[in-house]
């Protein structure tokens, strides 16, 4: 009896210290944001993603960019036009990290769109490619200014998106 009950205690420390080094691994593994041989450009649980925001908004205004999470907000900031602004998180555990920002600009309007998500941004199985660095073009394409994620081998047509105005 009191041998079983060790070897049980035994085996769920073992299980538990195998999952907790295997999360801090991947966190290490994903660690340097910027090697640019690392595979499959992050698609694990705790992905260190980096967005990034260009302002080439046709009328050459300032673009006023307000971008949070539930976790994060980073407050409204005014990127110059042809400037980017940019930020860094990791994925959570639970792949459900997502960051909404609001766009505005003098004759532009206001716009929301999710500039992060893990289903359009870090989806192996998704349309669109995974991205480690996820670079974001606003103003520049579409009659209203659509959100563009630009490919950088540019071999690919950017992504385009319509705002995601509603709820
Ligand atoms: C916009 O920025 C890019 C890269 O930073 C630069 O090469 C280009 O000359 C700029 N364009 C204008 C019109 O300022």
């Amino acid at each position: 009896m009191t041998f079983n009950n060790k070897s049980h205690f035994l085996m769920l420390f073992m299980i538990f210290s195998t999952l907790i080094l295997f999360v801090s691994a991947l966190d290490f593994l994903n660690a340097p944001a910027e090697s640019p041989s690392s595979g499959a450009d992050g698609f694990l649980p705790l992905a260190k993603k980096h967005v990034v925001i260009r302002n080439v908004v046709k009328n050459r205004e300032i673009l006023n960019v307000h971008c949070r999470s539930s976790e994060h907000d980073f407050g409204m900031v005014h990127i110059p036009w042809n400037g980017t602004w940019d930020f860094s998180f990791h994925v959570n555990f639970w792949k459900n990290t997502k960051f909404r920002c609001h766009f505005t600009w003098h004759n532009g309007g206001s716009h929301y769109f999710n500039i992060f998500k893990v289903y359009k941004d870090d989806n192996p199985d998704g349309r669109f490619p995974v991205c480690k660095e996820c670079i974001w073009e606003v103003g520049k394409y579409g009659d209203n200014g659509h959100i563009c994620r630009i490919v950088r081998d540019g071999r690919h047509l950017p992504y385009c998106f319509k705002w995601k105005d509603g709820p």
